[in-house]
């Protein structure tokens, strides 16, 4: 009998579920059917162990913090490497992989409850050798058994649990497991006994299976990806993306889904540039206002940090209100950048100001001496330096008690006996018996508690209480002070210290592009700043190769780790897009000079030549079963996406025409899914609009030390136009731009005044020295 393979995995209490839609889902089931077979392996009688306990944890040698997280386990962890693969053939025993990341909470519990547990640590160390990942520093890894559970179950998340033969190929897998069994699940010490068992008594059996999986996990992996001749048609793909993502949209909150609900960044770019190609259609209109809505929303809801500023990942509910409490660096870049692009639109300060209160935390918060940006924030902390044990969320939750006592004082003015606290409890939507729905906090870990939601305009607050608005604004600033200092006293959530070079990447665009937009120069120069770090700390310049990570060392230095970690894919795509922002905010030709490097090394490390696009990873690790390609615009967006306007962007800066055949490519290569499922891909289907795959170029002639020169400037910097690119020529005949494109010799400043030319494969316009003119043809 085949037991339901649902048994072995993940139940509803299982968090990050993977929000990805699979056209193939139905017909790869078909194929896999075999596959589930497998799991019926895992079936059967029991059995016992006993020995002395002995452990040599190898993580302690890591520098992953997350790793370093699980070093004082009674499990023999060895890090993804040959020596745990060689461990496995020479004593011909299975592997138990386990994946994951430091915020991820289901990790943390499963950690305590069984990789903290002396007897299942000595079942594990007996007979398995088993491996820890963690996925942000290996996402090739990740990605690779990723692909196999979700194929054989009827989704994935973390912590990711694999059994692999000794040569690395997988026969059963699933996510969090209890550590004993239960009424629905299986626990971890029976599935492990009952795989070993397999392993003693069908050996052929199981490693036939796992040679069918890998069968079929390489066919998986080809699907999708095809060499069509021409990119689809971008009116059709763009057109359709826009009809399914208003399908989903949530007239109320914003948002595209019911719950859990996630920031989307890729969706909100995508609904911008579907208004810019159609500013005056009611359709832009309707993107535009939802695009709108949904950071307006996501600002007021409890997924803001009201209090320490930056966004939490998501929310469990519908209206934006109760998060999972960690914060992701690839969160802040984007949405800093989806701000600032909101308030270049719309004119708002609103939006202004929310971009500048996640820069803020990020400075403050994620910011390594060295220039670098840490990766992320953990949820859970201790709710007092007396307690034994995390909660999730403590460190950013309120009791009304404690906000009373905060702020006590009296308000001037009104008449009614009121104290601050009565006013910010109203405003933040805090009730005295916590403001947290019990459906949404199963472990009653928010109960009494209330996360900070804003519940009224500022307009509405102040004529509840009869206060003017600018005294309001006043009292709520000074409220939020007296909060974060009281806050402050609290034990903080771990922090993840690695920094991450795809992750960096998004980030600096998301300084440099609000230092354009909102002019603000320090804000590039903090891009410039985590730039020279990437270029010192994570790149070989004998090699040209990225690295994918390093971390805060000793004495506020850098370390690496002891077998460095190329980069994928995802760093050299995120940093050359992090090289183009930070050129057009600096105008220091030193980047693009970068940037072009790094996109010809990319070419070299990842293009696929036969089925096109670019590949995941390097073509040189043995121990990577497959080679894949990302084909979802997820929480973050997939790297071939980006790709497309980084190549268009690349050739329009250097007149090399291979990258924009590149860029057609790729677009050609995702067609079937463009057309059909655009939606999953909004970063892409948003790229396939340059017409003719040909960006405008924006040529200002001038000193940008100038005043004529910075008013032409923020002109450009103040209108939101994609598809544009924005050149600096200053005359220097021997710079970067003048040697690649010749035709900036020929444009020059008319009457010794700075120049703006608007030129398209190649041919320019005729100058425009006025500021309203430029602005005029800017926005068509
Ligand atoms: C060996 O595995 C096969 C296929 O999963 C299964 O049908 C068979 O019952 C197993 N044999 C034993 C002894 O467990
Ligand atoms: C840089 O690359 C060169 C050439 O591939 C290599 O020999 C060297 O070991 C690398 N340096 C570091 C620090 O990885
Ligand atoms: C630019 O020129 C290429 C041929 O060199 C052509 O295919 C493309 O359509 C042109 N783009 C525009 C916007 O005219």
């Amino acid at each position: 009998m085949i037991p339901a393979p649902v048994l072995l995995l993940c139940r509803t209490s299982c968090r990050p579920l993977l929000l990805r839609l699979g056209p193939n889902r139905t017909s790869w089931a078909r194929r896999t059917i075999f596959l589930r077979t497998a799991l019926a392996m895992a079936t059967g009688g029991k059995n016992s162990h006993s020995g002395s306990p002995q452990y040599t944890n190898r993580l302690i040698h890591e520098k992953s913090p997350y790793l370093l997280q699980h070093a004082h386990n009674p499990v023999n962890w060895y890090p993804w490497g040959q020596e745990a693969f060689e461990k496995a053939k020479r004593e011909d025993k299975l592997i138990f992989l386990s994946v994951g990341y430091s915020t991820c909470h289901w990790c943390h519990v499963m950690e305590q409850e069984s990789f903290q547990n002396v007897e299942i640590g000595q079942i594990l160390n007996e007979n398995f050798v088993c491996i820890k990942v963690d996925r942000e520093e290996r996402p090739d890894v990740d990605k690779v058994y990723m692909t196999f559970v979700q194929a054989t179950s009827s989704g994935g998340g973390w912590p990711m649990s694999v059994w692999l033969t000794p040569d690395l190929k997988p026969f059963v897998g699933g996510t969090y497991f209890p550590p004993e069994d239960g009424i629905y699940q299986v626990g971890f010490r029976t599935v492990l006994l009952r795989i070993l068992e397999q392993w003693k008594r069908n050996k052929t059996t199981l490693l036939e299976n796992s040679q069918k999986i890998m069968s079929a996990l390489l066919a998986r992996t080809d699907v999708g990806v095809r060499g069509e001749e021409v990119p689809p048609s971008s009116q059709e793909v763009t057109a359709r993306c826009f009809q399914q993502l208003s399908e989903s949209y949530d007239e109320e909150y914003g948002g595209f889904s019911e719950s859990p609900k996630f920031p989307t960044p890729v969706n909100l770019n995508f609904l911008f540039s579907y208004w810019a190609l159609r500013r005056s259609t009611s359709e832009g209109a309707r993107a535009l206002q939802m695009a709108l809505h949904t950071l307006k929303m996501m600002a007021y809801g409890g997924i803001h940090d009201h209090i320490a500023q930056g966004f939490h990942r998501y929310s469990t509910d519908q209206r934006w209100h109760v998060p999972h409490f960690e914060k992701m660096l690839y969160d802040q870049g984007q949405l800093a950048a989806a701000y600032a692009k909101a308030f270049q639109i719309s004119g708002e300060e609103f939006f202004a100001d929310v971009a500048a209160d996640i820069l803020l935390y990020v400075s403050r918060d994620l910011s390594d001496r060295s220039g670098g940006f840490y990766s992320a924030e953990d949820a859970d902390s201790y709710p007092s330096l007396q307690s034994k044990e995390k909660q999730e969320g403590a460190f950013c939750v309120w009791t009304a008690e404690e906000i009373r006592w905060v702020l006590p004082d009296p308000v001037e003015g009104i008449p009614e006996r009121k104290t601050t606290a009565d006013v910010f409890m109203h405003h933040y939507g805090v009730k005295e018996d916590g403001n947290v729905n019990p459906m949404k906090d199963p472990h009653n870990e928010l109960k009494g508690k209330n996360v900070l939601i804003v519940q009224y305009s500022l307009e509405l607050t102040a004529a509840r209480f009869g206060l003017g608005l600018e005294q309001l604004k006043a009292l709520l600033a000074k409220s939020r002070e007296k909060l974060y200092k009281a806050r402050g006293q609290r034990p903080r959530p771990h922090l993840d210290t690695k920094m991450l070079a795809s992750w960096n990447g998004l980030m600096i665009s998301g300084f440099a592009q609000s230092g354009a937009i909102l002019g603000k120069k320090e804000y590039v120069d903090r891009a410039a700043r985590a730039a020279s770090f990437l270029q010192s700390h994570m790149f070989n310049a004998s090699s040209g190769k990225l690295l994918r990570s390093c971390y805060q060392g000793q004495d506020s230095s850098v370390e690496q780790s002891s077998v460095p970690i190329h980069g994928f894919l995802e760093d050299y795509v995120f940093v050359i897009q992090a090289l183009f922002d930070l050129y057009e905010a600096s105008l220091n030709s030193q980047w693009l000079e970068w940037a072009v490097q790094l996109q010809h090394k990319q070419d070299d490390l990842f293009w696929d030549p036969k089925g096109f696009a670019y590949f995941s990873t390097e073509a040189a690790d043995p121990s990577l079963l497959l080679r894949m390609k990302d084909d979802q615009d997820g929480a973050e967006p997939s790297p071939n996406s980006i790709a497309v306007t980084n190549l268009l962007r690349a050739a329009s800066y250097t007149g090399h025409k291979e990258w924009v055949k590149k860029a057609g490519q790729i677009l050609a290569a995702f067609s079937e899914r463009l057309l059909k499922i655009p939606v999953v891909l909004p970063e892409m289907a948003r790229a396939s609009a340059a017409s003719h795959l040909t960006l405008q170029q924006v040529v200002i002639c001038g000193d940008p030390s100038r005043e004529d020169t910075r008013e032409l400037l923020r002109c450009v910097y103040s209108t939101y136009a994609p598809n544009r690119v924005l050149i600096l020529a200053d005359g220097d005949s021997t710079g970067f731009l003048y040697r690649r494109l010749p035709f900036l010799s020929s444009l020059e400043k008319k009457d010794g005044k700075a120049t703006a030319y608007l030129c398209e494969n190649f041919t320019c316009s005729l100058p425009i020295t006025s500021s309203q003119e430029l602005r005029r043809i800017l926005l068509p």
